[in-house]
């Protein structure tokens, strides 16, 4: 991996195939994937209905031009929109998750009229763009812990009157580390935003298509977004993103005369990957599913906590968890990840945010075996101290 950047680490695994959660290397050894590749496999690797619909387009059509996106476009954009409760507005697929959001903080900054956006101090939403830097000329942030502290002083620091829109993003991104944002603090923002004239921008990026035990991470707080963002899940590791709009915030778009054309906007194989993803989520019940087996998988862990000092906190949304170990104790994530490495297990452990390198991230595809989930727990009783 020798030409391969390194802006970010990598390591020196050859995965050749992949099965539902299972990847295996290229000495057929086998590692239960608790990561979904990016957090974008829902349906495990190599799901036989997402293959085969992405063969079969392969050899219809792949690629049109940005000027004649053909039926699956507006098809997966009617699923899309149906599933986000806006089956009347408007939607554009790009390819990744940091385009959605950055085009959703746009398309909100334009509709607006107003350059100024709010979101939490902990959001990831993007991995550069205005979204990504997240320059303070153009964002107000938040912390979370601030106004855990002072609530009324921490709103009134933020000129709502100027604020263009509320950038939200219900937990997911790698600095949130399975935090997830108050629902007073949510609806407190929401509200002043609103209020001022501004957008509500969802960013599911990770969240959505049921990484939450909902199909939105939104969902959980009793809100309609204005815009939300997809990524991820949509395309179940196919690189298919999706910026979704209000019928009256895409008019006023399109009013505005925002141009915006990319190579790979609206592409059929990533649209009828999207359509299969949808319904194939739907039909086999996954995300109800991944709700349940969170929920079981939480209080696993909980009673692991029981057990272990070493462990200082768990907590987890549907199959997004996270186990925060001491800092100061016997083992933190970096060892532990390696630990559970060596056992066939990959889970995620990132270095920054609230929790940096203190401990594991497990997100599972939604189609997770039961019993690989026992074994990560028994594995985690008979490593940690
Ligand atoms: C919460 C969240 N938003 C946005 C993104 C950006 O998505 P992508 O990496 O597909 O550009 C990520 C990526 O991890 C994310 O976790």
């Amino acid at each position: 991996m020798d030409h391969l950047l390194r802006c970010h680490p990598i390591t020196g695994d050859n995965f050749v195939r992949g099965e539902n959660c299972d990847l295996f290397d290229d000495q057929g050894r086998r590692f239960v994937d608790l990561e979904s590749g990016s957090w974008a496999a829902v349906l495990g690797h190599s799901h036989p209905r997402v293959n085969a619909a992405l063969k079969a387009q392969l050899d219809r059509v792949m690629h049109l031009g940005v000027r004649w996106p053909n039926h699956l476009a507006e098809e997966a954009a009617v699923a899309v929109l149906g599933l986000v409760g806006e089956p009347d507005g408007k939607c554009t697929f790009l390819s990744s998750g940091s385009e959605a959001v950055e085009f959703g903080v746009q398309a909100a900054r334009r509709v607006s009229g107003r350059p100024l956006l709010v979101t939490f101090a902990n959001s990831y939403l993007a991995a550069f763009g205005s979204a990504g830097a997240k320059p303070a000329a153009e964002w107000c942030l938040i912390d979370p812990l601030e106004w855990a502290a002072d609530p009324e002083r921490c709103l009134a620091a933020i000129p709502f009157e100027q604020v263009g829109g509320f950038v939200f993003e219900p937990g997911g991104g790698g600095p949130t580390f399975g935090r997830f944002p108050a629902g007073a603090l949510v609806r407190a923002v929401a509200e002043r935003v609103r209020a001022a004239g501004g957008l509500l921008v969802v960013n599911e990026v990770t969240t959505g298509l049921g990484r939450t035990g909902r199909w939105f991470g939104y969902q959980h707080y009793g809100l309609q977004p204005d815009i939300v963002a997809l990524g991820k899940g949509l395309g179940n590791g196919y690189p298919i993103s999706a910026t979704t709009f209000r019928r009256e915030v895409a008019e006023a778009l399109e009013r505005s005369g925002c141009h915006h054309a990319q190579s790979h906007q609206n592409n059929p194989l990533g649209c009828a990957v999207a359509l299969e993803v949808i319904e194939t989520l739907r039909e086999g019940g996954w995300i109800e599913r991944a709700e349940r087996l969170g929920a079981w998988l939480l209080g696993e862990l909980q009673r692991l906590k029981a057990r272990h000092g070493c462990i200082r906190d768990v907590r987890g949304r549907g199959l997004l968890l996270v186990l925060e170990l001491d800092p100061a104790g016997p083992c933190t994530g970096t060892p532990l990840q390696a630990a559970l490495r060596e056992r066939g297990f990959l889970v995620g452990c990132y270095p920054a945010g609230y929790a940096a390198g203190t401990g594991v991230r497990v997100d599972p595809s939604l189609t997770v075996e039961e019993q690989d989930l026992a074994r990560l727990v028994a594995c985690l009783d008979e490593i940690l101290p």
